[in-house]
């Protein structure tokens, strides 16, 4: 490890940066379980964390699937929630001006679209809005009929929407790639060629549930997407896989809660880390997890903690 030594009673520095972007820590909380932000804005100190991604945000409002949509499994949560949002021009008009009166904090906007056009037009209209600081692609969601995770597995269609996001957004453009494929890596390398500036992953895991009683889906929409500590190890991996496939920036997430999760997927390669689920059982998780990262670089004698990023040792 290649870490600088804490020296005396000097706070780690937890700085982090990525695609033109400072933050003050490594820990963002991830789309879908962080609202428009404002909903947390009573539960933890926004300031406090190095930034937040809303919802995912499409050109229209979508509705979303009909309930249950969620199911909690062993270490783990499945969900359908497909997409339910308020569409990105009601984001910019109602939710960012009350999002830029906050000092202090980095926003992210998730977007995503059913074809190529939708994500063009999102992304257009978003432009339009200050106070964000770049697009996450979502390329990769499981849990719609169509269109998201098609964009995610099959390189030429990615290569394609990345291609025209690129050329249409304003901001630094992170895309967020699917687990459900044979090779992330591959995909890493077609959002790099195609103008990412950095990747996130991993959004959900494909999954199921039955109820064995009423022999019945536990998710009205039968598959849904499976969060939580149950996916660490496989997204820990596809991090690492990412990480030596492409030179751009890496954005690791997939089962966190704790500081030693952060630090793993950082010696794996992540420059940042997002933090989902954890926010469901604890909505305070994401504030915690910082405090309890300084406490660690402290302990750990790690005075900075972007040095952490690609440390794992082999020998
Ligand atoms: C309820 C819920 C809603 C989500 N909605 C989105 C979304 O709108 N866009 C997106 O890119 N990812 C979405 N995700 C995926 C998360 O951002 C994250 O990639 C995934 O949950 C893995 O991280 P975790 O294990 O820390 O939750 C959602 C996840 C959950 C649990």
């Amino acid at each position: 490890m290649t870490a600088s030594p804490a020296s005396g009673s000097r706070r780690p520095d937890l700085s982090v940066s990525f695609a033109r972007i400072q933050l003050k820590n490594p820990v963002i909380a991830a789309s879908g379980t962080f609202g428009y932000g404002i909903e947390f804005e009573d539960i933890v100190h926004l300031n406090k964390l190095g930034g937040f991604v809303v919802k995912g945000l499409s050109r229209e409002p979508m509705a979303g699937n009909q309930p249950p949509r969620l199911y909690e499994t062993p270490a783990g949560m499945l969900n359908a929630i497909g997409l339910q949002n308020i569409g990105a021009r009601a984001f910019i008009e109602q939710k960012l001006p009350k999002l830029r009166k906050m000092k202090n904090i980095v926003v992210f906007a998730n977007v995503f679209g059913y074809t190529r056009e939708d994500y063009e037009q999102t992304i257009q209209i978003l432009n339009e809005g200050e106070g964000i600081a770049a697009y996450e692609l979502n390329v990769s969601c499981p849990n719609t009929a169509e269109g998201g995770i098609q964009f995610g597995s099959d390189p030429r269609s990615l290569d394609e929407v990345v291609n025209s996001a690129r050329h249409n957004s304003q901001r630094p453009l992170i895309v967020k790639l699917s687990p459900n494929v044979t090779s992330v890596a591959q995909m890493a390398r077609v959002a790099e060629d195609a103008g990412a500036d950095a990747i996130s992953l991993v959004n959900t895991f494909v999954a199921m549930a039955i109820d064995a009683e009423t022999r019945k889906p536990r998710i009205a929409n039968v598959t849904a997407g499976l969060s939580g500590p149950a996916i660490k190890p496989i997204a820990l991996r596809m991090v690492y896989d990412v990480s030596k496939a492409v030179k751009i920036p890496v954005i690791g997430m997939g089962g966190i809660s704790t500081a030693v999760d952060i630090v793993e997927f950082m010696l794996a390669g992540a420059s940042a880390v997002q933090i989902g689920t954890a926010s469901f059982w604890d909505p305070v998780a994401t504030e915690k997890i910082v405090a309890e990262l300084e406490r660690w670089c402290v302990e750990h004698n790690v005075g900075r903690v972007a040095d952490l990023t690609g440390g794992m040792v082999m020998e």
